[in-house]
């Protein structure tokens, strides 16, 4: 719905697993748009790569195999920064702070990141929590909310989805 309402048309996700989001979010997508998938694991996304021919989607997307960073960091020198018109950032979570960066400098002005798993199961708001991967969640979320460069608002539904805008 996020895709469909924003018009995207050039999408970048960071991590498909077996690919229900890319598949929710190409479906938001016009027939001409096209989605640069990254993931590290040929496994999982070769049932990805199954259902997205299955959908009849797989004209639209492109996948990257290799860690993340390398793969932003190839369209950044390949030119593509300011292209993407929405990124949804759902990876490996100590590489978020990496993303968000790399992504910011991929987006349009005014586009859309997305980043899922902000709550952490509720543990960023529980103060007896301090293990690592919750700090980093907090230190992520805190890191945005005070980055001028972007409006932010969080979707409170599942395990919390921020929405950020590119000013
Ligand atoms: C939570 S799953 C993605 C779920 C998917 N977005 C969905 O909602 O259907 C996380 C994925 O990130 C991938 N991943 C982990 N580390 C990565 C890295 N360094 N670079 C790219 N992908 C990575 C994993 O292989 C896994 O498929």
């Amino acid at each position: 719905m996020l895709i469909r309402l924003s018009g995207a048309r050039k999408v970048l996700e960071i991590g498909v697993y077996t690919g229900y989001s890319s598949i929710s979010m190409a479906l938001g997508m016009p027939k001409d748009g096209e989605l640069v998938a990254c993931d590290v694991s040929d496994e999982y996304t070769s049932v990805a790569r199954r259902y997205w021919k299955e959908a009849g989607l797989d004209s639209l997307v492109t996948l990257h195999i290799a860690p993340a960073v390398e793969t932003l960091q190839r369209l950044l020198d390949e030119g593509q920064a300011g292209t993407f018109d929405a990124v949804f950032i759902d990876a490996d979570k100590p590489s978020y702070p990496a993303y968000y960066e790399m992504s910011l400098k991929l987006l349009r002005t005014g586009g859309m990141i997305l980043v899922d798993n902000v709550f952490w199961s509720g543990k960023v708001a529980d103060p007896s929590v301090i293990d690592e991967g919750t700090q980093q969640m907090r230190d992520f979320n805190a890191l945005l909310a005070r980055d001028d460069r972007i409006d932010i608002a969080i979707i409170p539904m599942a395990d919390g989805l921020t929405v950020a805008r590119k000013r």
